[in-house]
């Protein structure tokens, strides 16, 4: 991978573990904004505002936060430090409820804990490393699954191929590389000239805003459409397949993605393209046996009457659906490429 592809993380601890600091995905492509995240109100406003966002990005900015308030708690005894603990845990975990790599990430972080802290003679200091140590650690795993995502992904692609994507499952969304962009990003080193389409992505558009900025910086050739517009680009020959990123997988291969992706796949199934959804196995909700159980959020009206309009475009109290994901039958995924390998239908991970 060519690294210079990659001008910094989107997350990474700073102030000796007493900061968080972020790109705020809210002001791209306009404006490069670092932000620090330090009290609670910083992370749970980062997270449900989208300022950090994608499923790796969530988890791993949550296992931070853990630590980062518990750093910042001043709390010195250990009775306290557990009750503060469960506290913080639960405020990050009810931040956004769909991406199951939150909950992953909080639930290590509170299993490494709960194992130190049956130390007795072990210092709130120390179990502040500990835990900063650990979100370091899921962090640093995530862009390592990212490099064999790509490794494995870039085995379903050839040299030229043009490339549908959705929402933003690169750089941005995780803290290096990227799940559905990683291969492109490895294809981009190789010298490969892949073209990307970008579906805009309703209602928030990190397509537009984000999957194209990050793709332009890079050099790699990307192309922007509204999300209506796919069965047009696809009937006319020009989507060789489609890669996105996934929020949770079922035991079953369903996926949870950003709201779009399941009509894209339905659509790809009948132009006969393949259909790829590539994540990490942080992504992998072992608790699900299919989607039917997936918890789906629900976001604000606004996002889709007013927000990015200059004035409201839609009548005054009108009921508004506006669900942030959908879930893709594991029947449409042609692969789910994970860092593990390539999975196809019946999904067996
Ligand atoms: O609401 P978002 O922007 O957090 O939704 C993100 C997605 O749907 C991504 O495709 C997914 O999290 C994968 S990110 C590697």
């Amino acid at each position: 991978m060519d690294e210079a592809l990659f001008e910094y993380d989107s997350v990474s601890i700073c102030n000796n573990g007493l900061g968080l600091k972020i790109l705020d995905q809210t002001k791209l492509p306009n404006e490069e904004v670092f932000i620090i995240l330090q009290n609670e109100e910083d992370f749970t406003d980062a997270i449900c505002s989208l300022k950090v966002r994608g499923a790796p990005a969530i988890g791993i900015a949550a296992a931070y936060g853990l630590s980062v308030l518990m750093c910042n708690s001043g709390i010195k005894s250990i009775n306290d430090y557990h009750n503060e603990f469960a506290r913080i845990k639960n405020l990050l975990l009810k931040t956004r409820p769909t991406a199951v790599n939150l909950s992953n990430a909080l639930n290590r972080m509170e299993d490494r804990f709960l194992k130190i802290s049956k130390d007795k003679n072990i210092t709130v200091e120390q179990i502040n490393q500990k835990l900063r140590e650990e979100a370091e650690l899921i962090k640093n795993e995530d862009i390592g699954s990212n490099l064999e995502i790509a490794k494995n992904a870039i085995n379903l692609l050839k040299p030229s191929m043009s490339i549908l994507t959705h929402c933003n499952a690169g750089h941005l969304a995780v803290s290096r590389y990227g799940t559905a962009l990683a291969p492109i990003y490895l294809a981009k080193s190789k010298g490969w000239n892949i073209k990307v389409y970008s579906c805009e992505t309703r209602p928030l558009l990190q397509g537009a805003r984000l999957t194209s900025f990050e793709l332009m910086r890079a050099g790699i050739d990307v192309t922007l459409l509204c999300d209506n517009m796919v069965s047009s680009l696809m009937s006319e020959g020009k989507i060789d397949a489609v890669i996105t990123g996934c929020d949770r997988i079922a035991r079953n291969g369903d996926t949870a993605n950003k709201i779009g992706t399941s009509s894209i796949a339905v659509l790809a199934s009948y132009y006969k393209i393949p259909f790829y959804v590539a994540g990490p196995s942080t992504t992998i909700d072992n608790d699900s046996l299919t989607g039917d159980s997936f918890v789906i959020e629900q976001r604000s009206p606004e996002e889709v009457t007013e927000m990015w309009y200059s004035e409201r475009m839609a009548p005054k109290n009108i009921s508004v659906y506006n669900p942030a994901f959908d879930v893709t039958k594991s029947q449409l995924i042609s692969a789910i490429i994970t860092e593990k390998g390539i999975f196809r239908y019946p999904y067996k991970f």
